[in-house]
């Protein structure tokens, strides 16, 4: 069984916490694309972690870990959570943590040309985590990328840091900064590298091997629907495709082998850095986009920038519904709507005076978008830490109905708190199913 898991909206909807509660049930969690952008937090009783490149299985001492190709990866990163999660108790070894071959390389250029990209685009700019992730998919597709692979063989490494850093200095000089130099860049990278190298795998063979022996595999999108460079809000977008599609190239196994796809979607929206953001809490509603964020604390868990917050949309949850093919959702952060008195769900939109139901791809038709907005009464009860779905009020379970009719797509797991055991997972559903497999 090969599951893929995806935030169905613009990133951070709690994908952490489900991937943490499956990954009892997985042998294998890969992720399939992006790097150390991501920020999950999964809170195990006491103790808090915050996974950037990483798959949240590796908390699991019985899960084998995979960074697939479809990743940029940065090794001074990489390091430093592999020693976090180590001080932490988390024993990471070869044998549990397997990095492909194929995996793309972040470099410090990559960090500074991401700084300079920002700049040029001034008011334009994306907002991004200026980890140097859309650079390194620059490379990549420009065909100079350094792939793991390439970099394990020094004479390879340094023609390629040599070459790229030479373009990559007249852009950085252009802005100012001072040109980084090749010699330094191979001593940091260097050592890294070589610490990589008992982590190194044919990630895809070691993949389609555990499939042979039915081992069941866990694929783990980072970022989101929305923040997928082909079908998101582009230009306003990560440079990966996190799509159920990505995770075939990027984990490097067959398609077909897919047997479900499993969306993450929050009651509400969120969206860090800039882009059109339709259902945002602006204006009027800045208190309830206070409260929300207090609530449910958007603030990103490795930038600690505080996230915007918005109403649920429909049209965009049901746009990446049918782009993914969610068998199933898992439906998170119900609790933090308890204290609002009504509750508003975007069903449609307008622009231009028009009626959508689609999901415009023109970036100026987004950012015209009126919301059509349906409002249902809030529950003004607690809802924290339910575990069965007849413990919720009608008016909580009849919002979750109308979420589910509105996207079409069943939801069978509601997570009522950041704890394991905060979670409600509903009968006789395919989610069901897969906690059971
Ligand atoms: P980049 O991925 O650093 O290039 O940033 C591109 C856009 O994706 C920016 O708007 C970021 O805020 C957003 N982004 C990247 N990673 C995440 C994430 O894990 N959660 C939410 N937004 C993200």
């Amino acid at each position: 069984m090969i599951i893929v898991i995806i935030g169905a909206q613009w990133g951070d909807e709690g994908k952490g916490k489900v991937v943490d509660l499956l990954a009892d049930r997985f042998d294998i969690v890969a992720r399939y694309q992006g790097g150390h952008n991501a920020g999950h937090s999964v809170y195990v009783g006491e103790r808090a972690f915050v996974l950037r490149l990483l798959p949240s299985g590796i908390i699991h001492a019985d899960s084998v870990c995979v960074l697939g190709n479809g990743m940029v990866i940065d090794p001074k990163a990489f390091f430093e959570e592999v020693d976090q999660m180590t001080a932490q108790g988390v024993s990471i070894t070869p044998e549990r943590l397997k990095v492909s071959s194929r995996a793309h390389l972040i470099m410090p250029y990559h960090r500074a040309l991401d700084h300079t990209s920002e700049e040029r685009l001034g008011n334009e700019k994306i907002g991004t985590t200026l980890r140097g992730i859309g650079p390194a998919y620059e490379d990549k597709a420009g065909r100079r990328g350094v792939r793991v692979a390439d970099a394990l063989v020094p004479e390879v490494l340094k023609l390629r840091v040599e070459r790229n850093l030479e373009e990559a200095n007249r852009i950085i000089v252009l802005y100012g900064q001072p040109p980084l130099r090749a010699d330094e860049i191979l001593n940091e990278i260097s050592p890294l590298v070589e610490r990589l190298r008992p982590f190194v795998c044919e990630t895809s063979h070691f993949l389609a091997e555990a499939k042979k022996r039915s081992k069941k595999i866990l694929l783990e999108g980072a970022q989101a629907t929305l923040l997928d460079v082909d079908h998101g809000t582009y230009p306003y977008v990560t440079s990966s495709n996190p799509t159920s599609g990505g995770a075939a190239v990027g984990a490097g196994i067959p398609p077909h082998h897919i047997s479900g796809v499993l969306g993450i979607v929050r009651t509400y929206a969120t969206r860090v850095g800039e882009g059109p953001f339709p259902t945002e809490m602006l204006d009027a509603e800045e208190a309830t986009a206070n409260l929300i964020r207090q609530r449910g604390n958007e603030y990103g868990s490795v930038t600690k920038r505080p996230r915007r917050c918005g109403w649920f949309d429909a049209v965009a949850t049901r746009y990446a519904a049918e782009l993914n093919g969610f068998d199933s959702v898992a439906l998170t952060k119900l609790d933090v709507l308890d204290a609002l008195d009504e509750i508003k769900v975007c069903v449609g939109y307008e622009i231009d005076g028009e009626r959508v139901e689609t999901f415009p791809a023109v970036s100026q038709d987004l950012l015209k978008i009126k919301p059509i907005y349906e409002t249902l009464p809030g529950w003004k009860s607690e809802t924290l830490g339910a575990t069965k779905i007849e413990d919720l009020p009608i008016k909580a379970r009849e919002y979750v109905e109308f979420l589910s009719a509105s996207i079409g797509v069943e939801i069978g797991l509601i997570s009522t708190g950041p704890e394991r055991d905060q979670t409600i997972i509903l009968p006789d559903s395919v989610m069901e199913n897969w906690f059971k497999a």
